[in-house]
């Protein structure tokens, strides 16, 4: 058996463990991070795609965001479509200037893998059978083997950032945590398509046939998402059918067309909105996915594991620093009301956005949702300024 020390056990390399590692190590502070995938598979999984204002001015500040600055595409708003026809929201005229930047989850990990080896980080990849121990002590420890070796790395803090299905969650007492979820009846069918994006901003389409979204990974590639059934079977869909279905759900009274093009990924997500009250449970804190997840209709999942790493660093570098405590026990309470904030609006956008289930009256509440949304500046505004995302809070 391997034994080793370090002072920040990071558990998972998805945006929230890379980039806690990173600024980290621009505060001086060492950690080693484990995951229990390959890291050409953390590098090719395709989920988020929309950067908040803050956050890509955090990756820029912070030495990460040089291909981001050169590949990702700067959205100055999205357009609603409903009842067949598009209203544009004017992302820096609603919110003094901010914007979105369109660049793929993915392409984040890669670029913050590359940054961690080339600074001499150490990430281990497929390590097997993860456990964390003594989170209530002073110095709490992973366990897991990594090449056939068991290893053991006692640590000043452990950081659950290993996403919704991972085991730090799990390994706190359940008595210790309150879970608040909410499943939603449907899910979304997502597809890559290699053909140009047939618009140049996102599109979100109510259609009574159910939602459809428009969105892009580059000036060559299209990302697509259609509602359906959170158990829907993707054989059912040929790429015949699902572009049907999209030019359907996209129409306009302008006979507006959808390019096509070869589908080159197709998948299914259930959706849901989880979240675990407190985020930190003696040594071990949790972050991103790990925490909370929420659906994807408002584009923050990604967005707020980057505001809890923001703040975690923070109260480590606090800690390490000037020995103080304070933020790293308000770490949870300071997290948690952003991530609130987050659910209400991606619970706002899904449900006015989706087709229910046939409550007629909360049909037509939707529908006046847009109409009002896209008909009053203030409104909009408030749409607006949750989406390019709400102002970091101060620590
Ligand atoms: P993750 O990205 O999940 O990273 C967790 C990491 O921990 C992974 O690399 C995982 O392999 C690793 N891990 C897990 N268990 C262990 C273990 N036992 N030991 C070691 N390592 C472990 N958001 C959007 O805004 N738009 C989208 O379109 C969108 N699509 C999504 C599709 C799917 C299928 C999923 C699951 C999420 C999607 N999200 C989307 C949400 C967004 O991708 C997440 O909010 C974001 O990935 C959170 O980052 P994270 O680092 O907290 O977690
Ligand atoms: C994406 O590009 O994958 C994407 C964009 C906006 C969303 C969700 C997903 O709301």
């Amino acid at each position: 058996m391997k034994r080793s020390k370090t002072q920040v056990g990071i558990v998972g390399a998805g945006p929230a463990g890379l980039l806690l590692a990173h600024l980290l190590h621009l505060h001086g502070i060492e950690s080693v991070q484990v995951e229990n995938r390959s890291r050409n598979y953390c590098e090719r999984r395709i989920r988020a795609g929309v950067l908040e204002h803050g956050t890509a001015e955090l990756l820029a500040e912070t030495g990460v965001g040089e291909r981001m600055k050169r590949e990702g595409l700067i959205h100055h708003g999205i357009y609603l479509r409903f009842r067949r026809k598009s209203h544009h929201i004017n992302f820096p005229e609603l919110t003094g200037g901010k914007s979105i930047t369109v660049y793929g989850q993915h392409e984040v990990v890669k670029d913050l893998i590359a940054a961690r080896l080339a600074a001499g980080g150490r990430i281990l990849f497929g390590v097997e059978d993860v456990t964390v121990e003594g989170m209530k002590g002073k110095a709490p420890s992973l366990r897991f083997r990594h090449a056939g070796e068991e290893q053991v790395i006692s640590c000043d803090f452990i950081a659950g950032c290993d996403g919704f299905h991972g085991v730090c969650r799990p390994s706190i007492p359940a008595n210790e945590l309150r879970v608040y979820e909410e499943v939603y009846p449907f899910g979304w069918l997502g597809i890559l398509a290699r053909v140009a994006p047939s618009s140049d901003e996102l599109i979100y389409s109510r259609h009574e046939r159910g939602f459809a979204l428009l969105s892009m990974r580059s000036p060559q590639v299209s990302r697509l998402y259609l509602q359906c059934s959170p158990e829907e079977d993707l054989a059912r869909w040929p790429d015949g059918r699902i572009w049907q279905e999209l030019q359907e759900r996209f129409a306009t009274e302008e006979k507006w067309k959808l390019k096509e093009g070869p589908i080159t990924q197709k998948g299914v997500t259930a959706m849901r909105g989880f979240v675990v009250e407190p985020m930190q449970y003696g040594r071990l804190f949790l972050l991103g996915d790990a925490a909370h997840i929420v659906p994807p209709t408002g584009a923050k999942g990604l967005n707020l594991a980057v505001a809890d790493v923001r703040v975690f660093a923070r109260a480590l570098d606090a800690f390490y620093t000037h020995g103080k405590t304070e933020l790293l026990e308000r770490y949870s309470e300071i997290c948690l009301r952003r991530v609130w904030k987050a659910e209400r609006f991606s619970n706002w956008m899904t449900r006015t956005l989706h087709l229910g289930g046939g409550d007629e009256y909360a049909e037509r509440i939707h529908e006046a949702e847009l109409d009002y949304v896209t008909g009053s500046r203030a409104a909009m505004a408030a749409l607006a300024e949750n989406y390019v995302g709400l102002p970091f809070e101060e620590v």
